[in-house]
C-alpha cells in the first residue's frame, strides 16, 4: 500500500488530564489512525480520524472468535522536549508475527511506522512531561467482516489509539506481590501464548481476579504442560536473580517476547553480568528463596516499565524478596531504560525514534 496517509482533523479538541491525575488507559486522544484491508484490495485507505466509535455489525468475526492482534509501545516527552518513540519497529515486527500467528494480513512496515509516528505526531500536544508518565500506543487489529464461519476473515480494521498514561499498577514503583497459579494454565507449547492477541488476556482474567480477592496484584503463570516452569505475568515478562545469575524464561512461543524484556537482556549483557535465558522452575525459586539467595524479582513490560516484586506466594508459601524493597538491579534497570526514553542517556543502539 503506497497510498498517502489522509487527514481529517477533529474539529474539537478535548481537555487534556494533568500528569499527575494519569492512570492507564483511561484517556483517549483526539484522532486515531485507521486502514482497512480486504482480499481483493489489501491495506488501502489509511487515514487519520477524529477519536470516536467504530461501528460493527453484530456478526463481525472478531466479535464471536477473538481473531484480534495488538501492541503496546510508549512515546515519550524527553527532558529536551523531543518526542521519542521507544523501539517503533520492533513493536512492528511483533504486531507482524502476532498477525501471522492469527491469520491476519500483516501491514507493510513501512506503512506501520508511518502509522504510529503520524498520529503521535498530530496529537503530540498529549504526550505529557513527567517522568513516569507517556502517551501509551496501541495499534490493533481486528477481523470486520459479517460472517459467523470458523475460518480467517476476508476484512480487517487496523487502528491505533493514543492514551495518555502514568504508571500501570497502582503500586507505582513500590513492589507487587504476586500469585504463582498452578491452578489455571495461559499457554501451551504450540499454542498461541507468543502472540499478542487479545484471547490470551480474556482467558487471563479469571485467574487474575482470584489472586485480586486475595490481595495479589497479578498472577505468575507457570508453563502449561508440566506447572513447573516459570512462564510470565500476563503483563510482563519476569526475571529472577538467584545469586549472581539473572535469568528469564526462553522464548519458545508459550511467552510473549517482551520488547523490554530484549532491552533489559541487552543491558545487563552489556553490564558484564551473567544472563541466562534458560527454563527456571518454581522449586528452583522456593529452594533459592530457602537458603537466602533469591536476591531479586522483577516484572519487564511496556506498561509496566521495570515492576519490583516484592512477595512472591505459591502453594500457600509466602516469600518475600529482598525484604519487600526494590533491589539494586532492579532501580538501576528503571533507571537505565527511563533516561534512554527520556533523552536523559545516550542511546547507543538507535532505540529511540525521534519526531
Ligand atoms: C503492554 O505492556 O503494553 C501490554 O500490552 C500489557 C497490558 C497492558 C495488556
Amino acid at each position: 500500500m503506497t497510498e498517502p496517509i489522509r487527514i481529517n482533523r477533529s474539529s474539537t479538541r478535548k481537555p487534556k488530564p494533568k500528569d499527575a491525575d494519569l492512570g492507564f488507559g483511561q484517556i483517549f486522544t483526539d484522532h486515531m489512525f485507521v486502514a482497512d484491508f480486504q482480499e481483493e484490495k489489501g491495506w488501502y485507505d489509511p487515514r487519520i480520524e477524529p477519536y470516536g466509535p467504530l461501528s460493527l455489525d453484530p456478526a463481525t468475526a472478531v466479535l464471536h472468535y477473538a481473531q484480534a492482534v495488538f501492541d503496546g509501545l510508549k512515546a515519550f516527552r524527553g527532558v529536551d522536549g523531543k518526542i521519542r518513540l521507544f523501539r517503533p519497529q520492533k513493536h512492528v515486527e511483533r504486531m507482524n508475527n502476532s498477525a501471522r500467528r492469527l491469520c491476519i494480513p500483516p501491514l507493510d512496515a513501512d506503512l506501520a511506522l508511518q502509522s504510529l509516528v503520524k498520529v503521535v505526531d498530530i496529537d503530540r500536544d498529549w504526550v505529557p512531561s513527567t517522568v513516569g508518565t507517556s502517551l501509551y500506543i496501541r495499534p490493533t487489529i481486528i477481523a470486520s467482516e459479517p460472517f459467523l464461519g470458523v475460518r480467517p476473515a476476508k476484512s480487517y480494521i487496523y487502528f491505533v489509539i493514543l492514551s495518555p498514561v502514568g504508571a500501570y499498577y497502582p503500586e507505582g514503583m513500590a513492589p507487587v506481590k504476586i500469585l504463582v497459579v498452578d491452578k489455571y494454565v495461559r499457554a501451551v507449547d504450540g499454542g498461541v501464548g507468543g502472540a499478542k492477541t487479545s484471547g490470551n488476556y480474556a482467558a487471563s482474567l479469571f485467574a487474575s481476579d482470584e489472586a485480586k480477592h486475595e490481595g495479589f496484584t497479578q498472577v505468575l503463570w507457570l508453563d502449561g504442560v508440566h506447572r513447573k516452569y516459570l512462564d510470565e505475568v500476563g503483563t510482563m515478562n519476569i526475571m529472577v536473580k538467584i545469586g549472581d545469575e539473572i535469568i528469564t524464561p526462553p522464548l519458545t512461543g508459550t511467552i510473549l517476547p517482551g520488547v523490554t524484556r530484549d532491552s533489559t537482556l541487552a543491558l545487563m549483557r552489556k553490564w558484564g553480568l551473567k544472563v541466562s535465558e534458560r527454563q527456571v522452575s518454581i522449586d528452583e525459586v522456593v529452594e533459592a528463596h530457602g537458603r537466602g539467595t533469591l536476591a531479586e524479582v522483577w516484572g519487564t513490560g511496556t506498561a509496566a516499565v521495570i515492576s519490583p516484586v516484592g512477595e512472591l506466594a505459591y502453594q500457600g508459601k509466602r516469600m518475600v524478596i529482598n525484604r519487600g524493597q526494590i533491589g539494586p538491579l532492579t532501580q538501576r534497570l528503571y533507571d537505565a531504560i527511563v533516561a534512554i526514553q527520556y533523552g536523559k542517556a545516550p542511546d547507543p543502539d538507535g532505540w529511540t525514534l525521534t519526531i
